[in-house]
């Protein structure tokens, strides 16, 4: 529609003035990963955040992502579309319950580290070991996280309990879960594999243990698209993530069918913070170069802990 159109070409514009590249999440709309400059998984945005030599950095997904770009290139300016994109895990784990909860455990003599998912606060990244995308998850928990150690993962506790699981570590569980994930429909999924018995199911680790031993494959969205590409046959997909990522998934590979997997009870599957992001507000963080991440006091412990955990090599 023309209204789109010229929205996208004052995005273009204000892009180019203002010398800014756009990240997109592959849980944003197909028409914000068509615009941005690279779309891809929590890990692969951080990494690529870190690279950035623009000076403007427009964050398309939600607010502690763009906190992470900021964390890791402290001297970009980065803006978000909307600074209300929360995140439902974020909100599970306030840091200074996270921080009685550590300090209860080192009163009883545990010997643990902290182990926290990015999807988390700066202030709880600035409380822990580790922090960890779906990306590089079970290398960290299996290799850089000390054998001795017991693991206080948090928040996702769909999350740790797939990484005990495939790690074998023991861990203590935070009690938070993505409100997306954490309601796929057992009933709907299985109904949809009796329908398509030749379909592969492919299901993100924030999904509950009931929805993830009926996938052919789990892994984070970049893991999901690799997985993809590696069909050599044209494939049916049942997916169980965020619905957007059928966008990215339908761009690369058209020769495959993707049915998104439905909630339990309706038959939404998207994420309602990534959603607050739209084309006009993309337009406006550029025109206004606000709303702005600026630096708070503990983003110096969490970049510390994010570089170690993200961009260091073991
Ligand atoms: P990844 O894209 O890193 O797998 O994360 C999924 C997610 O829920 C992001 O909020
Ligand atoms: Fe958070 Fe879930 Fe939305 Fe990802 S999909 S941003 S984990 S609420």
């Amino acid at each position: 529609p023309a209204v789109l159109d010229d929205v996208t070409a004052e995005i273009l514009a204000l892009k180019k003035e203002r010398e800014a590249i756009i990240l997109a999440h592959y849980y944003q709309q197909g028409e914000i990963q068509e615009l941005a400059d690279v779309t891809g998984d929590s890990l692969k945005l951080a990494r690529a955040a870190a690279a950035v030599r623009n000076p403007v950095i427009v964050f398309c997904g939600v607010v502690f992502m763009a906190e992470t770009a900021k964390m890791l290139n402290p001297d970009k300016r980065v803006l978000v579309p909307d600074l209300q994109a929360g995140c439902s895990l974020v909100d599970s784990c306030p840091a200074d319950k996270l921080q009685r909860y550590q300090e209860m455990l080192r009163a009883n003599g545990r010997r643990f580290q902290t182990v926290c998912y990015i999807n988390s606060s700066a202030a709880v990244k600035a409380l822990s070991d580790w922090v960890v995308t779906s990306g590089n998850a079970v290398e960290v928990v299996r290799d850089r996280v000390p054998a001795d150690y017991e693991i206080l993962f948090v928040p996702d506790r769909h999350l740790g309990a797939y990484l005990q699981e495939v790690t074998g570590r023991s861990m203590i569980l935070w009690d938070g879960a993505c409100v997306v994930h954490e309601v796929f429909s057992l009933t709907d999924l299985l109904e949809m594999q009796r329908r398509y018995p030749q379909a592969k199911t492919i299901a993100h680790p924030e999904c509950p243990k009931n929805i993830l031993e009926h996938a052919d494959f789990v892994g984070g969205t970049e893991a999901m698209r690799q997985f993809v590409a590696r069909q050599a046959q044209p494939t049916t997909f049942l997916v169980a993530t965020e619905a957007n990522m059928i966008w990215e998934l339908q761009r690369h590979y058209p020769q495959h069918t993707y049915l998104p997997v439905p909630g339990i009870s309706c038959a939404c599957n998207r994420c309602p913070h990534m959603a607050r992001n739209t084309l006009e507000k993309v337009r406006d963080c550029l025109r206004n170069l606000a709303p702005e991440i600026l630096w708070q006091p503990e983003f110096d412990r969490a970049r510390e802990v994010l570089t170690r955990s993200l961009l260091q090599p073991p």
